[in-house]
């Protein structure tokens, strides 16, 4: 609610200055978990738990620890296509997700380390890979 009313005073705003505020400020320091929280909380629930049969777990997920870096594809492109997640079969859909690369890696290395608590992270290179590879 909070971004939602700054963007528009931004968004208003003539001096240049104050977008460049807005920019810098606002949507840049998101951290990890607030971006989580924006962008994918909707869905796979703010545990991370999911929901049973329509939206899959990221915590403790089989098919996300397996190739963390198959999240990105998810993210930059979204996916439709049957998968199992710890035994689970899901078919539904997942949009793209808006969000920049460097907020793609946060996002992805949040859920690494303080959702899943596991070394593995992911960098930009890997999402500018995946870009070009897609
Ligand atoms: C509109 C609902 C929705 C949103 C928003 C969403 N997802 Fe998903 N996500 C899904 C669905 C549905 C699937 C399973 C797609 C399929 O069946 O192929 C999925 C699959 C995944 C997977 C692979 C399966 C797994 O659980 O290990 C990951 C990782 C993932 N999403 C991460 C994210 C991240 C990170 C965000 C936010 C940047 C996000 N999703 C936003 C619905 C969503």
């Amino acid at each position: 609610m909070i971004f939602g009313l700054l963007f528009a005073a931004c968004q208003n705003a003539e001096d240049p200055s104050l977008k460049q505020l807005h920019k810098s400020s606002v949507s840049k320091d998101l951290t990890g978990r607030q971006l989580y929280m924006k962008h994918c909380v909707a869905c796979h629930q703010a545990d991370a738990m999911g929901v049973k049969g329509t939206f899959p777990p990221i915590k403790d997920s089989d098919y996300f620890l397996e190739d963390p870096k198959r999240a990105i594809h998810n993210i930059l492109f979204g996916q439709a296509e049957l998968i199992v997640v710890n035994g689970e079969t899901y078919q539904s859909l997942m949009p793209p997700v808006k969000i920049s690369d460097e907020e793609v890696v946060k996002v992805v290395n949040y859920l690494l380390e303080e959702v899943n608590q596991v070394e593995e992270r992911i960098s930009l290179k890997d999402v500018e890979w995946v870009r070009q590879n897609r």
